[in-house]
């Protein structure tokens, strides 16, 4: 049996789960990318709730999950043809849009802003508690501000604990990446977060050159971060971790074991590739495949912070499209490190 069965709904924990969202609590739940904290997206102490619970500030959005398409319109002002066509391919999907919001929906929501980030979870468990709640659920990944995103629930449990009136555990996550984030504010769309959508699905649909990649729609010089997920740094695990070509992986490590610090070094696996001539010391591998190495990475992360090394140095993945997402947030992880790490 695979370790990444996915669990299906039990009818008797979705509705007690059910229950809980109706008295305005939080229940942590399963989705195809990472898990996340839900609370009634129309409840705006509910949604307080979230906020507090993950230490967010309250000027960052969060993602309103729906159980089917046709409960878009009830959020969005507007919806163009080409985020049509996205949902219609891709929900439910690890997609989120981002798209003008309705007067009716709760800014503390949004963040404040007129626009609403809407996703369609494709998880059993995640759509079993949508479609018996009825309603759209904000939420968040589930684990505090700017830390690594849960996988499976036992994480959740970890980090956010006693907070959450409930985990549903859904087993771990398929993709293990968040959603990518495509914005319809401008003329044209734009990727906000690169994620577990590939660029090459988005393409398919919106034509080679229809679609903006990166920088925040909002000028930048703006007080309020427009997409926090995109702060430089963010998905930090608690270990200061560096991300370093393969060719000046093991002078480094030689530099800072001279240092006496405990280092650790996480590869991709080398499969033929040479050797590094690494010195002594822990080598973790995750899987040469992309997909498989982002289904892996945020578990492994949490799983080396229990060794509390001084130091992990990550060998950097190919710098091509199936790696984006993986290489956005190694880069975000690394400098949100609770130390300079760079800097020795
Ligand atoms: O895969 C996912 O997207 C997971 C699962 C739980 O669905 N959720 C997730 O949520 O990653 P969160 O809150 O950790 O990241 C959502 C991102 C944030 O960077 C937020 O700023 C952005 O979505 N976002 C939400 N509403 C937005 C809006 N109106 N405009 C721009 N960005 C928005
Ligand atoms: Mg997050």
């Amino acid at each position: 049996m695979s370790r990444y069965r996915t669990q299906l709904p039990r009818a008797d924990l979705i509705d007690q789960a059910v229950e809980t969202l109706r008295g305005g609590g939080v229940v942590a739940f399963p989705t195809e990318t990472v898990y996340g904290l839900g609370g009634d997206a129309r409840n705006a102490s509910a949604v307080r709730r979230i906020f507090e619970i993950k230490g967010r500030p309250a000027d960052h959005p969060l993602i309103v999950h729906l159980a089917q398409t046709a409960e878009a319109d009830a959020w969005a002002a507007a919806i163009p043809d080409p985020a049509r066509h996205l949902m219609a391919r891709f929900w439910p999907g690890p997609l989120t849009l981002v798209l003008p919001a309705r007067d009716d929906v709760p800014r503390v929501v949004t963040g404040g802003q007129d626009s609403v980030a809407l996703r369609a979870p494709n998880h059993p468990v995640a759509l079993a508690l949508l479609r018996a709640f009825g309603s759209g659920l904000a939420a968040p990944s589930a684990n505090p501000f700017g830390g690594v995103s849960p996988t499976e629930a036992r994480h959740v449990r970890a980090s956010l604990g006693m907070r959450v009136e409930r985990v549903l555990d859904g087993g771990p996550c398929r993709y293990g990446l968040e959603s990518t984030i495509v914005s319809f504010l401008e003329e044209h769309p734009r990727v906000l977060r690169p994620g577990a959508l590939p660029l090459t699905a988005l393409r398919e649909v919106l034509g080679a050159d229809g679609i903006e990649i990166g920088q925040p729609v909002q000028p930048s010089t703006g007080p309020v971060p427009r997409v926090p997920g995109l702060l430089p740094a963010h998905y930090a695990p608690a270990t200061p971790l560096e991300v370093l070509a393969p060719e000046v992986l093991a002078d480094r490590a030689e530099r800072l074991l001279a240092q006496g610090l405990r280092v650790a070094v996480l590869r991709r696996n080398p499969g033929i590739r040479r050797a590094l001539r690494l010195p002594p010391l822990p080598v973790f591998i995750l899987p040469a495949r992309a997909q498989d190495y982002a289904r892996g990475l945020y578990a492994r992360l949490r799983q080396l912070d229990r060794f509390a090394f001084d130091r992990l140095l990550v060998e950097a993945p190919p710098v091509e499209e199936a790696w984006w997402a993986i290489n956005d947030r190694l880069a975000r992880a690394a400098r949100g490190s609770p130390q300079e790490a760079n800097g020795t």
